[in-house]
């Protein structure tokens, strides 16, 4: 079968381009959810789409949905896309190359002069990084019916603003929710933010899902005092069992059979260098690709908070925030990538996805699958976040064909 190319000097002008808003000084983006610069970057977006000649839709979630018309718009449509929003200082691939990469395939689809059977829908999901607003994917777990709209609408960042507010704010709140119907098959485009395919010279990363994900909040409390006569056999001090507490976290994860623990924000009060801190609040994300060990560290690490309290003379409270299955993509849609990549003569690996994406709640209702391509030293979440341009082109092109074949399925043929 011919395959068609999408056009590498156009998708790295998009992307040079994109990374301009939210873009820090040491080359990265910081992008939040529902800022001005998510904004910005939104209309920016939909300025490319509707030049290539797509539909905007938007939902009561800020949504975006980008839509290039097929020949039979009864059909159930195809769709792709991933997020705009970023990490604090964060790089300039994460999520905003899924969206991009399908901006590139539209005109690749335009330039070839090409009707497809399906309407192709690319999608910018809001709040995937959860980063400001917690938990994260909201946009797209909203419109997967597995999160509550007016919940996720009524979530706070540190400064108390709510996400509703916020998506009113930068003009991205839509009056009704968007229903394509059921769709045919959903491809999120994504660079693998781990070590795995450059450390296989890989180009193409097939994974078979996604790990699941468990979310908590500690609360610790002990006794605020002055750092200089207070005797060290008689404080409470909320940062000394915050320590023992993130420690142990890490040989937990360590020890463990394949899960990952990770300490990732960690506020303490009144976080000043001459009181012995009265309160520490800080998160813990656990992932795996098996459930039951995931759950048992999650058991451990329960245990752990309470007892490192118990020791320190303070006491912990332990919400757990948010909990995501692992996610099983395909088999089907990940042959077709497989042998899409084969047919470009991209080599490609089959393995599992360590980050979350969007597809992690759109897999519960439509047949999914990704694409991944190399992150140059493994590094994502960070400024220094890098994927070649070459292999961002070649990740397109396996898109691109893979949009092609499905959006060109017959009548009736379904892979649910
Ligand atoms: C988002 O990027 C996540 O994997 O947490
Ligand atoms: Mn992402
Ligand atoms: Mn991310």
């Amino acid at each position: 079968m011919n395959t068609i190319h999408i056009n590498p000097e156009r998708l790295q002008r998009f992307l040079t381009e994109i990374a301009a808003y939210g873009a820090t000084p040491d080359g990265g983006v910081t992008r939040l959810a529902l800022s001005d610069e998510d904004r910005d970057a939104r209309n920016r977006l939909r300025a490319w789409f509707e030049e290539a000649g797509c539909e905007t839709k938007i939902d009561r979630m800020g949504n975006m949905f980008f839509v290039r018309p097929g020949r039979n718009r009864a059909l159930p449509p195809v769709m792709t896309g991933s997020h705009c929003d970023s990490q604090p200082q964060g790089g300039r691939f994460d999520g905003i190359l899924g969206i991009v990469g399908g901006l590139e395939a539209v005109c690749a689809l335009n330039d070839a002069g090409a009707t497809l059977e399906r309407d192709l829908i690319v999608v910018n999901w809001t709040n995937e990084e959860g980063s400001r607003f917690t938990p994260g994917t909201t946009g797209s777990g909203v419109f997967a019916g597995k999160l509550d709209r007016e919940t996720m609408h009524a979530l706070k960042d540190r400064d108390g603003l709510t996400f509703g507010a916020e998506l009113e704010r930068i003009g991205y709140k839509g009056d009704e929710d968007f229903n394509p119907g059921p769709l045919h098959a959903n491809f999120e485009y994504h660079i693998e933010q781990g070590p795995v395919l450059e450390r296989r010279g890989m180009t193409i990363g097939v994974p078979k899902g996604i790990v699941c994900l468990r979310w908590f909040d500690v609360f610790i409390e002990g006794v605020p005092n002055h750092a200089g006569p207070t005797p060290m056999d008689e404080r409470q001090d909320a940062i000394h069992a915050f320590a023992r507490m993130a420690s142990e976290i890490f040989a937990i994860g360590l020890d463990s059979d394949g899960v990952v623990a990770t300490v990732g924000e960690v506020h303490p009060s009144p976080n000043s260098r001459n009181v012995i801190a009265g309160k520490v609040h800080f998160t813990i994300d656990v992932r795996g690709w098996d459930e039951t060990e995931t759950d048992r560290v999650c058991a451990e690490i329960e245990r752990t908070v309470a007892e490192k309290a118990r020791v320190t003379g303070t006491t912990a409270e332990l919400r757990r925030t948010w909990e995501v299955g692992r996610a099983p993509f395909h088999p089907r849609l990940a042959s077709l990538i497989r042998d899409t990549a084969r047919e470009l003569g991209l080599p490609a690996l089959d393995m599992v996805s360590g980050a979350s994406h969007d597809t992690v709640y759109i897999n519960q209702s439509t047949p999914s699958a990704m694409i991944f391509v190399p992150s140059i030293g493994g590094r994502s979440h960070a400024e220094v976040e890098e994927t070649s341009w070459t292999d961002c082109a070649a990740g397109a092109d396996v898109l691109l064909n893979c949009l092609v074949k499905t959006c060109n399925d017959p009548e009736g043929a379904e892979y649910a």
